[in-house]
């Protein structure tokens, strides 16, 4: 069920030296506003997984296993699915109002698992009524569909049939796929309001051997797949003479560097055009770039590696590493009216990490 791309992206990220050497060299920080920072090399190279096939290899001694699919629990989405409990809920005091997604049309790509899948969710928790759940395999797809709207009418947070998500087969890499989408998206809601662009791959080869045609992949869905998606959305919305707001996940790698990190730089800088060209137009792009997440497949690896939660936290200022929910707040603010004069940002959500 799940990739490699989310080790990868953080190991992508983690320095050399906090791998290797940061227990040797630099105290650990619990407190990081008492301890210092180790310093990063943003240009160090992926460390060598086990059992894997072309991997950088850096130093001999760095190991960082990858988990078996059968390690993972099934069904786990790489969020809480606990309810009703959690941190998900309509808010009943006087609140901004801007912040609602309610009769917003939302389309989420990559969103069958993941952060994706946490980000269709965080509309339905928002008061959007209508969500577009789109994912490389079809099944997964309306399957998450089916349970998100089942979660919330299970626990009380919406009344049956008042939320509709639909599940879409779509490979962002493919023009034809994608306009297939957003035509049955709009035959089936009317419109798009709102993309969040979570669909994506991380791979890390030497670039020297990097094969031509899994960088063509990778570009293929982490930069054209945004480009195609953003534009089927902002036809919609220029159609319709509508407003609209198109989300892009980049990432905190796109700071950094590996051939990886070049397509999210290209994603973050892809933001800043289409932000420029359409902001006549009243529609609104911007990026959202995550630091190391919790998901499931970081979760399992650091209950392996506990040692690496401490090299990872202790490059992290807020001395720790983010939640998957912790990116509610961004991608609804940015989602919303609330941002209304915020357009071609990078809002990074990776606790200081890129700052030291
Ligand atoms: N998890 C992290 O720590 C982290 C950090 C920074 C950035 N990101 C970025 O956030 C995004 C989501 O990451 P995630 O951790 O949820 O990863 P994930 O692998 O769990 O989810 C990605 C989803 O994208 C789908 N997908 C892959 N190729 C596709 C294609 N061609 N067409 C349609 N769907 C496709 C997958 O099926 C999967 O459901 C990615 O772009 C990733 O680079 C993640």
């Amino acid at each position: 069920m799940f990739t490699r791309s989310v080790v990868q992206t953080l190991r992508t990220a983690v320095p050399r030296r906090a791998l290797s050497s940061t227990r040797a060299t630099a105290p650990l920080v619990s407190a990081p506003a008492k301890t210092p920072l180790a310093r990063r090399n943003v240009s160090s190279s992926p460390a060598v997984l086990e059992g894997q096939e072309p991997i950088v290899a850096v130093k001999e001694d760095i190991k960082i296993p990858y988990p078996d699919e059968a390690e993972f629990p099934p069904g786990d989405l790489g969020h809480s699915m606990e309810g009703p409990d959690v941190d998900v809920g309509r808010h009943t005091r006087r609140t901004l109002a801007s912040f609602s997604m309610t009769d917003k049309v939302c389309v989420v790509t990559g969103a069958a698992r993941g952060l994706g899948n946490l980000i269709a969710r965080t509309f339905a928790e928002s008061g959007s009524n209508a969500i577009a759940i789109l994912d490389l395999d079809k099944e997964m797809a309306e399957q998450a569909a089916v349970d998100l709207v089942s979660w919330f009418e299970e626990h009380g947070e919406a009344k049956k049939g008042e939320i509709k998500a639909i599940g879409l087969g779509c490979d962002v890499a493919s023009e034809d796929s994608v306009k297939e989408c957003f035509k049955t998206v709009i035959d089936k809601f009317g419109r798009v309001d709102t993309l969040v662009t979570a669909a994506g791959i991380v791979e890390n080869y030497a670039a020297v051997d990097y094969p031509a045609d899994r960088f063509r992949k990778l570009m293929a869905i982490n930069v054209e797949g945004s480009f195609f998606c953003a534009r089927e959305a902002a036809k919609d919305m220029m159609k319709r003479d509508a407003k609209g707001s198109i989300v892009l996940i980049g990432s905190m790698s796109g700071a950094a560097v590996t051939p990886y990190n070049a397509s999210k730089a290209a994603v973050r800088h892809l933001c800043s055009s289409l932000a420029v060209e359409w902001a006549t137009k009243n529609i609104r792009v911007n990026c959202i770039s995550p630091g190391y997440m919790a998901t499931a497949l970081t979760r399992v690896i650091l209950d392996r590696e506990p040692e690496l939660r401490e090299a990872w936290t202790s490059l992290t200022p807020q001395g720790r590493i983010g939640e998957p929910e912790d990116l509610k707040g961004a991608v609804i603010y940015l989602a919303s009216d609330a941002s209304a004069f915020t357009t071609g940002a990078d809002l990074r959500v990776d606790g200081g990490y890129t700052l030291t």
